[in-house]
């Protein structure tokens, strides 16, 4: 007998989606930050998805010391070096298209239109369509905090006087700025961010992911605030170890929902302007009613679906129907409950929420549920989705999770009354 929806999805839509993001613009003007974002979130989402840093070839295969006279468009023995570089990191990624990869993002300058065209070349020749994302910035401040930034993290000045370093850098880009041509209606698809999302140029979008990745940019920023996930207190169903349902909270429950409350008013600034979502679930409002805030709440927080056997515990699904039960403990990624959801289906879900947390500017707390929580975390923590079912994210904890230039610094706060670990 045929099986109805309940099926197992697969989180992507099929390999034609393939595609090379190819990075453009100065050093200096947040490529590999994006390339990063971008990286991160398409894996997120399921997608086979790399990086291919020209820079780290050349670090790699050319040594780890090259100063601004390395980039000086006169120096021809330099440019060849560096052309081959941009060459090899291209073939390589060819190589990875074909071996299955899906979205490639090749991470340099790329700021010659004759540059561009040995990119693009390439790609068509292997069938892989490309959209440019060229990052312009004139403001000054932002890039004397990302020059600092490189001077600081950069493998390109280990050990180096800082001042050296700025300086050095500063003709780096100097030599750039010579030759820069931006793009134009000749390179094909494109965006250009102007001013890390100040302004967006598009130019011949096509198909759905390039218009995916267009939400990312066009919500990024480099503002720090803390992201604060955690879980409702506990329910009467996690003592009776249920899985769904919509319970209250027990007197434990209640307690976190105070010690909460403190935790806010200990954390927030008084005039920030703080978000509380929630789900629409009562232990999800329920924790969150001491809470001086308004609260928004979204229904695509909700805890994952688990169909036909919502109100059961595992024992009982085990008992009853151990088929499901074996299905789900051998894939529990892609997992889909008998008339609910599996985690890929939470994680589709949960894109909009991502794309609004990053939007935030301002401290956000999000009281949720045990397999949302995951998939959030493995966003902000660069998880593979194929870990999200296993990530420890227990009961009356909030994560502090503060996002930052690469990456995201984690801090988690017990507060007080833990819970062993249910089903
Ligand atoms: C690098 O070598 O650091 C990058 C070269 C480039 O993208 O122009």
């Amino acid at each position: 007998m045929e099986r109805p929806s309940y099926l197992p999805s697969t989180l992507r839509p099929p390999r034609a989606q393939c595609l090379a993001v190819v990075m453009v613009g100065l050093p200096a003007r947040g490529k590999t930050y994006i390339s990063r974002k971008l990286a991160r979130y398409l894996s997120w989402l399921g997608y086979q998805t790399r990086v291919f840093n020209v820079g780290a070839y050349r670090r790699e295969r050319l040594g780890m010391k090259h100063t601004h006279e390395f980039f000086d468009p006169s120096n021809m023995e330099a440019e060849s070096a560096r052309r081959s570089m941009a060459r090899a990191a291209m073939e390589d990624m060819l190589g990875w298209f074909r071996e299955g990869g899906e979205v490639a993002i090749y991470d340099a300058t790329n700021h010659t239109r004759d540059r561009r065209a040995m990119v693009r070349q390439g790609c068509e020749r292997a069938g892989v369509p490309v959209l440019f994302v060229e990052s312009i910035c004139d403001d000054e401040a932002i890039i004397a905090s990302t020059v600092r930034e490189i001077k600081l993290n950069s493998p390109d000045y280990v050990g180096v006087d800082p001042d050296e370093a700025v300086q050095d850098f500063s003709a780096r880009i100097a030599h750039y700025e010579q030759r820069y041509e931006t793009l134009d209606a000749s390179d094909g698809s494109f965006v250009k961010l102007i001013n890390v999302g100040h302004e967006l140029v598009l130019h011949d979008l096509r198909g759905d992911l390039p218009g995916r990745l267009v939400r990312v940019l066009m919500n990024l920023h480099i503002v720090p605030r803390p992201v604060w996930l955690t879980r409702h207190g506990e329910s009467a169903y996690n003592v009776a170890k249920r899985v769904g349902g919509d319970a209250d909270l027990t007197p434990r429950g209640e307690r976190f929902a105070v010690r909460l409350t403190d935790f806010f008013n200990d954390h927030v600034i008084p005039g920030d302007d703080v978000q509380v979502w929630t789900s629409t679930l009562k232990r999800a409002t329920q924790t969150a009613r001491y809470l001086p805030s308004p609260l928004v709440t979204w229904r695509a927080l909700d805890e994952i679906d688990a169909g036909i056997f919502d109100g059961m515990t595992y024992e009982e699904i085990k008992a009853q129907h151990p088929e499901e039960y074996a299905r789900r403990q051998k894939d529990k990624l892609r997992y889909r409950y008998p008339r609910g959801e599996s985690y890929e289906d939470v994680i589709q879900r949960l894109e909009p929420i991502i794309i609004e947390l990053e939007r935030q500017r301002s401290p956000t707390m999000v009281i949720t549920h045990r397999a949302v929580l995951r998939c959030l975390y493995a966003y902000f923590l660069d998880q593979p989705p194929s870990s999200c079912t296993r990530l420890d994210v227990p009961l009356h904890t909030v994560i502090e999770l503060t996002p930052n230039a690469y990456g995201c610094d984690e801090e988690r706060v017990p507060l007080g009354d833990p819970v062993p670990e249910e089903v």
